[in-house]
């Protein structure tokens, strides 16, 4: 009997710096405790066979099978496609299945032409914001690669995690995978050929126990959709946006260092303002954010924006908690700042 591999990776929230990333300024993101589970077993034959479970989305598993041969072309095809939209396009009318092409692409870079049975299990809300594939990406790659007998280094679990995150978003930043893989607190910055990727939780002291997530109405659009519509709007319209965000994320790594509560909420209101005139926040969103301003907090969105996840902070988490909760909706308990890509068990 084939040995099982179980691997799990954190989801991640972006404390600040999302979609300025993307044009070189820097980020800060958390890991945090809300873990996709991979489990995979070599197997013989040349098929790709899976079951997938989402806590937050679905009842009843979703299961899938295809020829190793198929998926890799479907992957290799889209890699090619320097333009997303008709990929995109094609997404909305016959879900590309990622589980599927994150499998063959993990099993394609190691050499591997047998193939794999693949189980899922993620708490993490897909499309929300909160990293979803990231943790799918690395958790595929460090569950596969084991199964398969290779000691990969964590940077490379990083590197084969990112061209899945390609396959999914079109032009990510690479910061999502990053923190997942790593864990922790990170100051990310997209410098091809090698990033800048910093763990950072010993110059920021505390657990940073005041923040606070909230999930707004699911997003409609994907990650790559929302990246268009920052890439479509005037270039020095945008350039000067992602420079405010860059300056103030910089900012932020200090107020945290001193845990400058006042510079910290300042900092978040004024980058959700910049992330608005980015088009990418929602009327809930806007609504929500301006709630916890009134009240002398700080709220963002987080990640791609456009619906999804709000991340919120005050010194008064009572108070916070109650605006939120007038507002409609249950802020969500999680820790930031927690270990990254892991395996768990082999059986
Ligand atoms: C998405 O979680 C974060 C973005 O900055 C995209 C990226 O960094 O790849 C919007």
């Amino acid at each position: 009997m084939m040995a099982t591999v179980v691997a799990s990776a954190p989801g991640k929230v972006h404390l600040i710096g999302e979609h300025s990333v993307v044009y070189g300024e820097p980020a800060i993101i958390a890991a945090i405790s809300l873990r996709c589970t991979v489990s995979a077993t070599r197997s013989e034959s040349m098929r790709i066979w899976g079951r997938e479970l989402h806590q937050t989305l679905e009842a009843t598993p979703r299961e899938w099978a295809t020829s190793l041969e198929q998926a890799c072309a479907i992957h290799r095809s889209c890699m090619q496609s320097k333009n997303f939209r008709p990929l995109f396009d094609l997404m909305k009318k016959k879900p590309m299945n990622l589980p599927l092409v994150a499998s063959a692409l993990v099993l394609e870079k190691l050499s591997v032409r047998t193939g794999a049975n693949i189980k899922i299990r993620s708490d993490i809300p897909i499309g929300s914001g909160l990293g979803s594939s990231a943790a799918l990406a690395v958790s595929m790659a460090k569950a596969l690669s084991t199964a398969y007998c290779y000691e990969l280094s964590s940077d490379e679990i990083n590197r084969i995690a990112f061209e899945i995150e390609q396959f999914n978003h079109g032009t990510p930043s690479g910061g999502d995978n990053s923190t997942c893989c790593l864990g922790g607190l990170i100051w990310f910055e997209k410098r091809p050929p090698v990033n800048i990727i910093r763990q950072v939780e010993g110059a920021i002291p505390g657990n940073l126990s005041n923040f606070l997530l909230v999930q707004t109405r699911k997003r409609e659009k994907k990650t790559g959709q929302l990246l268009q519509i920052v890439r479509d709007l005037p270039e020095d319209f945008r350039v000067v946006r992602v420079k405010i965000l860059g300056r103030v994320t910089g900012e932020m790594f200090g107020a945290l260092g001193r845990k400058d509560a006042a510079t910290i909420k300042r900092l978040m209101n004024e980058a959700q303002q910049v992330l608005a005139e980015l088009r990418v926040s929602t009327v809930e969103i806007d609504q929500l954010t301006e709630a916890i301003r009134r009240i002398g907090g700080g709220a963002k969105l987080s990640g791609a924006g456009g619906g999804g996840f709000v991340i919120c902070f005050h010194e008064d988490r009572k108070r916070l908690e109650e605006t939120i909760r007038g507002m409609g909706y249950s802020p969500c308990e999680v820790q930031l700042g927690v270990k990254g890509v892991r395996l768990e068990a082999s059986a």
